[in-house]
């Protein structure tokens, strides 16, 4: 390959999939057009029919992530939202937290606020890589620990984190487990009932392939919190106070009823695909980029190599070039489009010890091929002869 044979490859998944599944483009612009109604605050038919959809991408997701009642989803803006919800909910009236050392910053800073107001939080340290020793968390439990809360996959290292055993660990001392499943949600199986989670933040725009603006949470039947915002809820409006059952209780406003309708369209595109297939097709991509960087001789790849201990999400450096201005070439000179820095998570830096330099992160979905992990390789092949 020379440089000026150009094409576009989008290789930025982690921070948002895209191009989108076609039903997802098409499913939105006919909510657009052809419903329009407020779901859950009239009764004519625009709104009943606005209500069904929500309904509909609700049943979606709990059939996607093992929930059976699909109310107890509720829907957000995006996982940070979520997180936040169940971060301030449950600490609000102090104790301790444990998180791991690769949160991402939707956990970090409501957690850094959160010890403004006297909750303390303890952090279980990650390997390098970012894989996690479930013992670690257990040995930071303490008497008045209110909550773990644990990233399924870093978003960084790519490292899966042992959620199955830390919710064994957290039901041990009866303390809700909050699992970030920003990464990890549409890429890898979930299912939140037999895996024993109490609450499960995820976004919608990432590999459920819907639009921005999306997300939600699923709680456990006993495990509710108080609100992160409070208002009209289109039920028991004659009532001061805030609806006590789901998902009315965390819905106040009206929704993103648009991209809820992409959203479901999205999810069910992943059911459709399967998520093990979806898996499968990203080992076969990231095996690739790993062994054309490790061939390439000049680079550091960070997070773990085994594809059990890992998703599609791979963080390098390239010897001689600083993160950002690889980046900025691979945009401008062959049109690929990658993210360099900290990503929202100096926590995972410090871990991998990256926090000065960053790193150059690579992120596929199920819409990537070979042939654009060859076009990247290619590229940084002449990049790195040329420095
Ligand atoms: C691990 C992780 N958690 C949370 C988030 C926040 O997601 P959102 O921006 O949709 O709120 C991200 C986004 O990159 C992430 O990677």
């Amino acid at each position: 390959m020379r440089r000026g044979e150009k094409r576009e490859v989008y290789l930025d998944n982690a921070a948002t999939t895209w191009p989108k599944p076609e039903q997802v483009y098409l499913a939105t612009d006919r909510f657009a057009r052809e419903v329009g109604g407020n779901p859950g605050r009239s009764g004519h038919r625009r709104a009943l029919d606005s209500g069904r959809e929500v309904l509909r991408c609700r049943e979606a997701l709990a059939s996607l992530l093992g929930v059976s009642d699909p109310s107890r989803i509720v829907f957000t803006k995006n996982a940070t939202e979520a997180l936040n919800l169940v971060l301030q909910g449950r600490l609000r009236q102090g104790g301790h937290v444990v998180i791991t050392s690769v949160e991402h910053n939707s956990v970090w800073r409501p957690v850094r606020a959160l010890m403004e107001t006297g909750v303390e939080c303890s952090i279980a340290p990650c390997a390098p890589d970012g894989t996690l020793d479930p013992s670690e968390v257990a040995a930071l439990v303490r008497e008045d620990t209110r909550l773990i809360a644990c990233t399924h996959a870093s978003n960084v290292l790519g490292s899966l984190l042992p959620v199955e055993e830390i919710a064994r660990i957290a039901a041990e001392y009866d303390i809700p487990l909050l699992v970030d499943a920003a990464q990890t949600a549409g890429r890898y199986p979930i299912h939140v009932e037999g895996m024993g989670i109490q609450y499960l933040a995820f976004t919608g725009h990432k590999e459920l392939f819907g639009p921005q603006g999306t997300g939600g949470l699923y709680v456990a039947p006993g495990w509710e919190v108080e609100p992160l915002i409070y208002g009209g809820t289109g039920s028991l409006s004659e009532s001061a106070e805030q609806p006590g059952f789901l998902p009315d209780r965390y819905e106040s406003g009206t929704l993103n009823a648009w991209g809820l309708a992409g959203l479901r369209a999205g999810v069910e595109f992943v059911a459709t695909r399967g998520v093990e297939k979806i898996r499968d097709h990203e080992k076969a991509l990231t095996e690739r980029l790993l062994e054309g960087l490790e061939s390439l001789g000049k680079a550091v790849i960070y997070g773990p190599r085994r594809w059990v201990e890992r998703i599609g999400v791979v963080s390098f450096n390239l010897e001689g070039i600083s993160s950002s201005e690889l980046a900025y070439l691979l945009d401008e000179e062959y049109g690929i489009c990658v993210r360099s820095g900290l990503h929202c998570s100096p926590l995972a830096h410090n871990t991998a010890g990256t926090l000065r330099q960053g790193t150059v992160r690579v992120s596929f979905s199920l819409m990537n091929t070979l042939e654009d992990v060859d076009y990247l390789l290619g590229a940084l092949e002449e990049i790195a002869g040329s420095l």
